[in-house]
């Protein structure tokens, strides 16, 4: 099925203080290939008691991953970064088999989660104090940064490799540990990068991943147990708010990454074959299923009919398939619920005057959760389509009439994690950065994510930022020194 270089990266336990082990009841859950619903792996699943288990051992190991210095830490962020890196290819193969990507996406996954790594292995070295002017000449105001603690990691299906590296690196750099609960559809990915942060050298206990099929009870231990002091979760904003209120009862320190509804907006001043080749990045990366996917298009009435032919044109190249098929660029949706939701969405929008104006067509014979690429025109600016994340490969176009009227439109959403704009106008740049009401902004490009730059959104769509110099400042606590001589 699957023909792994290394093929001790193919973990299907969970990993506990440094040990590889099964769940307690010898329970097990099967993870599926979504382009061929065949059974690719059974994985332990494991329950409260171990999630405790592996809380306890990461707050045992905090202390000494904390007293190593700086430099040690990054060095072996760095070693595992190496290891990523030297296994992108075993790595990008196991990712396509559970989540579905095209194996190039998947190559490219691997790469930007390492990069997050690398990055954090540099930072270990840069979480600078402060010292500041005191009220009195016999005082010394001194700021120091320490690591928050244990530190509990919730994350998603769509990016299994890059969303979990992007939490355990700077949680690591900072001196925390850290306990992983990698979504149920996607545990192999997760194991794989624990199996080369043990070769790495990695001590025992300074990551666990708990895999495992009930989130609910697990969520409650991670959230629950006092040992654990901050969360970092990447997924729903419903889950989310979930997440908000179990953390309260300790005011754990929380990381939230949640959904989005990134809107694209096209100026008639712009370069549109610009726009298009963004649009298409931004739109179809990973079958749509990315909280930076660009979910709404407003275009220019003036642009609207030329840049919908255009776009056509360019959906007409893609190619649905199985990922790990070589020609393909879009590879399935990750269940037949995502399927179903994509269709209602996609109905709610025709029922309300939306045509289809290109769809492709499946020319599939195996079994899998393939979703057409499809455009729709004249969509209703209230429609569904426009509030909720479609999460899948459909392009929704609205024309706009005024700057003013796209920035009303754009901000009209609960959430505001990105927003993409093309236009030439320097003014109207400025204007766009100032009003759009989101985290992030691409201005003539729809590919904003690197390891370099803050990634978080405003709203409903989170708190905190993860990536960059910020990134550190989620999983370190601030103390403040008041010396007197
Ligand atoms: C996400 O979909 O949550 C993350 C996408 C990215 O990092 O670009």
């Amino acid at each position: 099925m699957i023909n792994l270089m290394e093929p001790s990266l193919w973990r299907t336990q969970a990993f506990i203080n440094g040990v590889w082990c099964n769940a307690r009841a010898q329970k097990t859950f099967a993870v599926e290939n979504p382009a061929t619903g065949e059974i690719i792996a059974q994985v332990a699943d494991v329950g409260v008691a171990e999630t405790r288990e592996a809380i306890t051992a990461a707050a045992q190991a905090q202390l000494d991953w904390a007293q190593k210095t700086a430099a040690e830490r990054s060095q072996l962020l760095r070693s595992w970064f190496n290891l990523v890196m030297h296994h992108q290819e075993d790595l990008a193969q196991i990712l396509t088999l559970e989540q579905g990507k095209p194996l190039a996406e998947a190559r490219g996954e691997i790469a930007y989660g390492a990069s997050y790594i690398e990055w954090f292995a540099e930072e270990a070295k840069r979480i600078y104090g402060d010292v500041i002017a005191p009220p009195s000449a016999d005082q010394r105001i001194l700021v120091i940064k320490q690591p928050v603690g244990v530190v509990a990691a919730i994350t998603p299906w769509n990016f299994p490799c890059a969303m979990l590296a992007r939490k355990i690196a700077p949680a690591l750099a900072a001196g925390c540990t850290i306990v992983a609960k990698p979504a149920a559809e996607t545990p192999l990915s997760a194991l794989a990068l624990a199996f080369l942060a043990q070769q790495a050298g990695i001590p025992a206990g300074v990551i666990n991943v708990v895999t495992g099929t009930d989130s609910a009870a697990i969520g409650a231990e991670l959230t629950e147990n006092t040992l654990v002091r901050k969360l970092s979760f990447t997924g729903s904003t419903a889950v989310g708010k979930q997440l908000i209120q179990q953390c309260a009862a300790d005011v754990k320190r929380i990381t939230l990454e949640l959904g989005g509804n990134a809107p694209f907006i096209v100026f008639d001043d712009a370069d549109l074959d610009a726009a298009v080749a963004g649009a298409m990045a931004s739109k179809f990366r990973n079958a749509g299923q990315t909280c930076v996917c660009a979910n709404r298009f407003y275009v220019h009435r003036p642009v609207y009919a030329l840049f919908s032919e255009k776009l056509t044109l360019m959906m007409q190249s893609l190619l649905v398939g199985n990922g790990a098929e070589a020609n393909t660029t879009i590879g399935p949706l990750i269940s037949l619920k995502a399927i179903k939701k994509v269709q209602a969405l996609v109905d709610d929008a025709i029922a309300q005057g939306a045509r289809i104006a290109y769809q492709t067509k499946l020319e599939i014979t195996q079994q899998g959760y393939f979703y057409p690429p499809t455009l729709l025109l004249d969509v209703a600016a209230d429609s569904a389509l426009t509030q909720q994340e479609i999460f899948g490969p459909v392009a929704a176009l609205i024309p706009f009439d005024t700057e003013e009227d796209a920035i009303q439109l754009a901000n009209n959403t609960e959430v505001g994690l990105a927003a993409y704009c093309y236009t030439r106008d320097a003014k109207r740049i400025k204007n766009l950065s100032d009003k759009l009401e989101t985290g992030m902004v691409g201005i003539n490009t729809g590919l904003i994510s690197n390891a370099m730059a803050p990634f978080g959104g405003i709203k409903q769509s989170g708190w905190g930022r993860e990536g960059s110099h910020y990134g550190i400042d989620d999983y370190v606590n601030i103390k403040y020194l008041c010396e007197r001589f």
